[in-house]
C-alpha cells in the first residue's frame, strides 16, 4: 500500500512543560480534503502547528514519506505546504498585491502567477479594490481572505488551513468553499482544514478527525463523523 501524502503518528506536542497532543495518529491523502473539528483549546491550531515545525514535537511527521519532525519550517514549506494561520498572517507593510506575488514565491511562471492574482480578485472582489493598500490597513476578515489567496498563490501539494471562514460573511465563506472545491478538484491539492463551521467543512470534507483534550477520539467518512451522535449533539446542534 502507498503511504499516504500526510502522516502523523504518536503525534505528541508541548508548549513548555505543558502537553497539549498527546499522540495524534492523522493522514491525508494524495488530492484528499480532511477537516480536523475540536472544541476550543482542544489542539487544532496545535497539529497545525507541529506538521509545519512551529512547537516542540515528538512522534512522527511525513509527507510523502519525508521526515519532517526536527526540520526547520522554511525547510518543511519548501517541500510544498502552505500554512495559513489561525487570524492575520498576511504582512502588514506590503501591498494586497504583493502578499498574493511573495505567495507566489516558489514560481517562476509569471502569466500563470498573473492568472492566479486574478482568479482570487474574482473570488474576494474587495481585495481587488484594495490591491494597492497596505495590507495592515485592512480589516480582519480581508486580511484573511488575503491569507489563504496567498497561501495557495504557492500551488502547494498541502494546503493547511486553520479557520478560514473565521471573520467572513456567510456569502463570502461560500464563494471561498467552492474555490477551494475548485483548486482541489484542478490541482489535486490535498487539504487539511480546521473549521469551527462543521457542517460546511463536512460537506466538502471526505473524511474527518474530532480531536479532544490532544487525543482523536473519532475518524472517518464526513458521513460517519457527520452521522455520529455525539458529534451531531457537540458541534452541528441537533
Ligand atoms: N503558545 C502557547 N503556549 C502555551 N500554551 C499554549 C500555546 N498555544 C496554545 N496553548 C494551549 O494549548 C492548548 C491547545 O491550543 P490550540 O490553540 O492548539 O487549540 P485549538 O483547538 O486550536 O483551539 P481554538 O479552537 O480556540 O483555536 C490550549 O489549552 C492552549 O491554551
Ligand atoms: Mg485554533
Amino acid at each position: 500500500m502507498t503511504e499516504p501524502l500526510l502522516q502523523l503518528s504518536g503525534v505528541h506536542a508541548s508548549y513548555g512543560q505543558v502537553e497539549v497532543l498527546r499522540g495524534v495518529d492523522l493522514s491525508v491523502g494524495e488530492g484528499e480534503v480532511v477537516v480536523l473539528l475540536g472544541a476550543n483549546g482542544a489542539g487544532k491550531t496545535t497539529t497545525l502547528r507541529s506538521i509545519c515545525g512551529m512547537v516542540g514535537t515528538r512522534g512522527s511527521v511525513r509527507l510523502g514519506g519525508t521526515e519532517l519532525t526536527g526540520k526547520p519550517t522554511e525547510w518543511i514549506v519548501r517541500q510544498g505546504i502552505s500554512h495559513v494561520p489561525q487570524g492575520r498572517g498576511v504582512f502588514g507593510v506590503l501591498s494586497v498585491e504583493e502578499n498574493l506575488r511573495v505567495g507566489a514565491w516558489n514560481r517562476k511562471d509569471t502569466k500563470g502567477i498573473d492568472a492566479d492574482i486574478d482568479r482570487w480578485y474574482d473570488v474576494f472582489p474587495r481585495l481587488a479594490e484594495r490591491r494597492t493598500q497596505l495590507a495592515g490597513g485592512m480589516s480582519g476578515g480581508e486580511q484573511q481572505m488575503l491569507a489563504i489567496a496567498r497561501g495557495l498563490m504557492a500551488r502547494p501539494r498541502l494546503l493547511l488551513l486553520d479557520e478560514p471562514s473565521l471573520g467572513l460573511a456567510q456569502i463570502i465563506t461560500r464563494g471561498l468553499f467552492a474555490q477551494l472545491e475548485a483548486i482541489n478538484r484542478e490541482q489535486s491539492t490535498s487539504m487539511l482544514i480546521v473549521e469551527q463551521n462543521a457542517e460546511l467543512a463536512l460537506s466538502f470534507a471526505a473524511r474527518g478527525y474530532v480531536l479532544e483534550s490532544g487525543s482523536i477520539v473519532l475518524s472517518g467518512s464526513a458521513d460517519e463523523v457527520r452521522g455520529n451522535e455525539d458529534m451531531r449533539r457537540a458541534y452541528l446542534g441537533y
